[in-house]
């Protein structure tokens, strides 16, 4: 199994359309178990850099490694299989909670299937549905609330044992209890792995080791909380708002 140990991103720029950049020559280190979170205005280009990092769309200019090697070497599926993808908007297949969780439900034991149930804070969840694990989901999980889809998420991130977490925190309405669990479930997820990690609350952000405040698609800042609210900028102005 590949081990992560460093990703990098150097002197990145990327557009969608040309003549249109939407990030401009960003650069960044995490080192492995490290936490990087990204915040910024909408538009910034937060989002961006988690589709480069999936190799959905590769830089104009500037190089992205991962271990010292360049993204486009890289084996797409041996990337794939390192990462996991906490998204915004998650997408569930029509299929049961435990084929949703689990690639190879006949492969994950009891005592594996509860711990991860645990620590992505699914109990609750499994305990509602009418047939626990084995409940099928109609139409993608439209019957579930966005937090408890992100739950599911976490808990299929957990299932993989991925090495890179790319998260991109949700954006929408969730009341401050569901809030709480998902903060908790995250935390779970996080704990020794690498992530890249885009924060829309800034109470997310505040533990990573490092934070970038992007504008208009550059770091305008960098460094962790207590470095950022020292130096009285952009970060600092967006906690006074
Ligand atoms: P929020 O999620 O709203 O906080 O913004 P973000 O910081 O994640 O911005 P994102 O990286 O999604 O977008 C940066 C810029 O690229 C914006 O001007 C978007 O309109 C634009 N953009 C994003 N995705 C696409 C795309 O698929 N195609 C094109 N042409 N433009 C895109
Ligand atoms: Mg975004």
């Amino acid at each position: 199994k590949d081990r992560l140990q460093s990703i990098a991103l150097e002197r990145v720029s990327f557009a969608y359309t040309p003549g249109e950049p939407v990030l401009r020559e960003v650069s960044f280190t995490a080192q492995q178990g490290q936490t990087v979170a990204l915040v910024g205005p909408t538009g910034a280009g937060k989002t961006s850099v988690l589709n480069l990092l999936q190799r959905f769309y590769d830089p104009d200019s500037g190089r992205i490694r991962i271990n010292g090697v360049d993204l486009r070497h890289w084996d797409i599926r041996r990337l794939r299989g390192m990462t996991a993808l906490v998204t915004q908007e998650p997408v569930l297949f029509s299929a049961t909670l435990r084929e949703n969780i689990f690639a190879r439900p006949d492969q994950a034991d009891e005592a594996t299937v509860t711990r991860i149930l645990q620590a992505a804070h699914c109990e609750a969840l499994v305990q509602r549905l009418p047939l626990g694990l084995d409940t099928h989901l109609e139409k993608g999980g439209a019957s579930l609330s966005s937090g408890e889809r992100q739950l599911i998420t976490i808990a299929r991130a957990l299932a993989r044992d991925a090495q890179l977490i790319l998260l991109d925190e949700a954006t929408s309405y969730i009341d401050s209890q569901t809030e709480a669990v998902i903060h908790k479930a995250l935390h779970n997820l996080i704990a020794g792995r690498t992530c890249v990690l885009v924060a829309h609350r800034l109470s997310t952000a505040r533990s990573a080791d490092r934070i970038l405040v992007l504008h208009q698609g550059r770091v305008a800042e960098a460094g962790d909380h207590r470095q950022l609210m020292e130096r009285r900028g952009l970060y600092w102005r967006l906690h006074r708002q």
